[in-house]
C-alpha cells in the first residue's frame, strides 16, 4: 500500500515582530485583552519588499534540506495560500521559480485557515494515485496585507509566516505499523461565506481587499467542527484518541484549541501550541507549529499526530499521520 511519508520539514518567519504593546500604539487595545481573549502576544510581519513567494520559498528550501534532498527532485508543489503576490499566475510557480525546482508541476490552493489541511489532503491523493512520487506542500501567508489596521476586532489577531513539509510515496506494510499520512478529511459550507471574508476582490472591482469576520460565529463553528472531523478522521484511521501523541491544531485563538481538545480528549500538554509567538498565519500556522515542535524534539519520529484546522468559507478538516 503507498503511503505518503513526511521526510522532511521547514519554516520561515519574518524578522520583524510586533508585539500586543506595539499593537497598542496602533489601536486602542491592550496586552491584557490580546492575552487572555486570543492567547496571542506577539506576532512576525514582512518587511515591505518581502512576499508570500519570498517566506515561501524560504520554508521551501529549509524542508528540502532538512529531507536531504535536492530542488530537482520534487515532482510537484502545492501552495497554501489566501495571500498571493498576484492575483494570477499562481504563487506556486513564482516559488518553483525562485528554488529552481524545474521538474515539479506547481499549483496553489485555496481554502484560507483550513488551507494546510486540503494542500495535505490533495498531495496525498496524487501520491495514492501514482500521479506524484515527491511532493512539497507549502503554507504560506503573509496576513499583515489583508488586514484592517485601523480595526482593533482583527489586526490583534494575525500574523506572517510560512512552513513546509516533502511528503515521500513510500510502499508499505498495512500490517506492521505504517508512517505517513493515515486519514484526511476536508469539508465546507459556503453558507458560511460571509461570515469571514476580505470586503472585495478582483471579480467585484480593483478595491483593497480587507478582512472583515464575524469573530463569534467563527469562534462558535470552530469549537463544534474541528473536534467533530478530527474524531471522524482518528476513527478513519483506525485509531482512537488515546493513540494521538499530538495535536497539532490550527493557531487561531488559544481558547478555540482548549475548548476542541477537551472535545477530543487530549491532554494540553500534547498540544503543539505556538499561536503566543506567531499569532494566526492562515495557511501556515499547522506546518509552522509542525515544523517548531519536530525541531525541538517534541515530536519524534513514530508518533501520531493529528492536524486540524478551520477558516474562512467555512472550511475545516482534519488529517492524522503518523511520522
Ligand atoms: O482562523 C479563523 C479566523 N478567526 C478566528 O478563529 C477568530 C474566532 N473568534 C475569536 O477568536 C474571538 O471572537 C475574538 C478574539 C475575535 C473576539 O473575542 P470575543 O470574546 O468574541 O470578544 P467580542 O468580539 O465580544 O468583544 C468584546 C469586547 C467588545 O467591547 P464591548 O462591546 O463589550 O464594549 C469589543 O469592542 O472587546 C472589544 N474589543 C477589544 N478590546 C480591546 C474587540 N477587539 C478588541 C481589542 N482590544 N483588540
Amino acid at each position: 500500500m503507498l503511503y505518503s511519508k513526511i521526510i522532511g520539514t521547514g519554516s520561515y518567519l519574518p524578522e520583524k515582530v510586533l508585539t500586543n504593546d506595539d499593537m497598542s500604539k496602533l489601536v486602542d487595545t491592550n496586552d491584557e485583552w490580546i492575552t487572555t481573549r486570543t492567547g496571542i502576544k506577539q506576532r512576525h510581519i514582512a518587511a515591505e519588499d518581502e512576499y508570500t513567494s519570498d517566506l515561501g520559498a524560504k520554508a521551501a528550501i529549509d524542508a528540502i534540506q532538512s529531507a536531504g534532498l535536492l530542488p530537482e527532485n520534487i515532482d510537484l508543489i502545492i501552495l497554501a495560500t489566501t495571500t498571493p503576490d498576484n492575483t494570477f499566475p499562481s504563487t506556486a510557480a513564482k516559488i518553483q521559480a525562485k528554488i529552481k525546482a524545474f521538474n515539479s508541476t506547481a499549483f496553489d490552493v485555496q481554502a484560507v485557515c483550513s488551507g494546510f489541511i486540503y494542500a495535505l489532503t490533495v498531495a496525498d491523493s496524487f501520491i495514492k494515485a501514482g500521479n506524484a512520487k515527491t511532493v512539497l506542500v507549502i503554507g504560506a501567508e503573509t496576513m499583515s496585507r489583508v488586514i484592517d489596521w485601523t480595526d482593533r476586532s482583527t489586526c490583534v489577531l494575525f500574523g506572517d509566516g510560512a512552513g513546509a513539509v516533502i511528503l515521500q510515496a513510500s510502499n508499505q506494510d498495512e500490517s506492521s505499523k505504517p508512517s505517513g499520512i493515515l486519514s484526511t478529511i476536508i469539508k465546507t459550507d459556503g453558507r458560511y461565506y460571509d461570515a469571514l471574508k476580505t470586503n472585495s476582490g478582483p471579480s467585484m472591482g480593483n478595491e483593497k481587499s480587507y478582512l472583515q469576520m464575524s469573530g463569534k460565529e467563527v469562534f462558535k463553528i470552530a469549537t463544534s467542527k474541528m473536534p467533530e472531523v478530527s474524531l471522524e478522521a482518528i476513527k478513519k484511521a483506525n485509531l482512537s484518541p488515546s493513540d494521538v501523541n499530538w495535536l497539532v491544531p490550527h493557531q487561531a485563538n488559544v481558547r478555540i484549541i482548549d475548548a476542541a481538545l477537551k472535545k477530543i480528549s487530549i491532554p494540553a500538554e500534547n498540544t503543539a501550541m505556538t499561536i503566543s509567538e506567531h499569532a494566526n498565519t492562515s495557511a501556515a500556522s499547522i506546518p509552522l507549529a509542525f515544523d517548531n515542535f519536530i525541531k525541538n524534539n517534541k515530536i519524534k519520529h513514530g508518533d501520531v499526530i493529528l492536524m486540524t484546522a478551520m477558516g474562512a468559507g467555512f472550511t475545516w478538516g482534519s488529517v492524522v499521520l503518523r511520522y
